[in-house]
């Protein structure tokens, strides 16, 4: 059996974008805090595209427990954008802006153009990549510690809740008859997507911050995705599995990476939503 992630609850988190931060809140190391931001006004578009989907394709789905892991999907992710977008109002008040903002909300107002099973496809693609940078953050835990509140709490809570919902669109693409040519059809365009959207979002960001041109900005951009334990040569190869054509995401095990994230902030976190029924997908 390869590891489902199991059950998972919708949790609130105790957070005040209020409370006063350092700019470069990813330990005064201004790429990564770019970085992370460009996610952040990217992750609400992205999380209303994925609920919107799962939502279609529930009256596909026969499985009861299947139903109820999508119902606890919408619930996380629902109260994921609630809170980036105070995230973002707070980036909003340092003088950052969601440059892809009407770009985004244009390709939104044409998602109802794709086929359930290709908007399926599109948000099984986008969730595999979310886990691989969930995943590579969360393994990475003792550098990104030291990264300030409230966005280190953000970032740790929603990591870990990305890696125990990891599952469930592939699932539902599957359970729906989605099939292979299709879903790598919609990993390549769906990549492109994403690496041209947070590299735009992550190059305005630095231009906000008057620093689009600091060498030392770019050295550590190199070293983010180049360096030792760096994205980019965690993400390639996890990428890459995403084309085996027995690929499922619960083949890689991240149950103790997200409950080791998930205890760091368990005075912080109030479960809210009913634990969905254990789902083994995978057997
Ligand atoms: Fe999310
Ligand atoms: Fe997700």
């Amino acid at each position: 059996m390869s590891a489902s992630e199991g059950t998972y609850p919708v949790r609130k988190l105790s957070i005040d974008f209020a409370a006063k931060s350092n700019r470069y809140w990813f330990k005064n190391r201004p790429f990564e805090t770019h970085w992370f931001n460009a996610l952040s006004f990217g992750i609400v578009p992205a999380e209303r595209f994925a609920i919107s989907c799962i939502k279609d394709s529930l009256p596909l789905v026969q499985e009861e427990t299947l139903k109820a892991e999508a119902r606890a999907f919408i619930g996380q992710e629902s109260t994921h954008s609630f809170l980036h977008a105070k995230c973002n109002a707070e980036l909003e008040r340092q003088g950052y802006r969601f440059f892809l903002h009407r770009y985004c909300e244009w390709r939104l107002s044409k998602a109802h153009w794709l086929s359930r099973l290709s908007g399926l496809a599109l948000t099984a693609c986008w969730e595999h990549i979310t886990a691989i940078i969930c995943e590579h953050t969360l393994s990475r835990f003792d550098i990104f510690k030291d990264a300030e509140d409230p966005f280190c709490a953000l970032w740790t809570w929603h990591s870990a809740e990305e890696l125990e919902h990891k599952c469930l669109a592939h699932d539902l693409y599957v359970g729906t008859a989605g099939g292979y040519p299709l879903k790598i059809g919609w990993l390549l365009y769906g990549t492109a997507l994403f690496v041209t959207d947070f590299a735009t979002q992550t190059a305005h960001n630095m231009y906000r911050d008057g620093r689009l041109f600091d060498p030392r900005v770019w050295l550590g951009c190199l070293r983010y995705f180049f360096g030792r334990q760096g994205l980019f040569w965690f993400a390639f190869p996890r990428w890459l599995a995403f084309m085996h054509p027995r690929f499922h995401p619960g083949d890689v095990d991240n149950r103790a990476l997200s409950a080791f994230a998930l205890e760091q902030l368990k005075t912080r976190l109030k479960v809210v939503g009913p634990p969905a029924a254990s789902h083994g997908a995978a057997d």
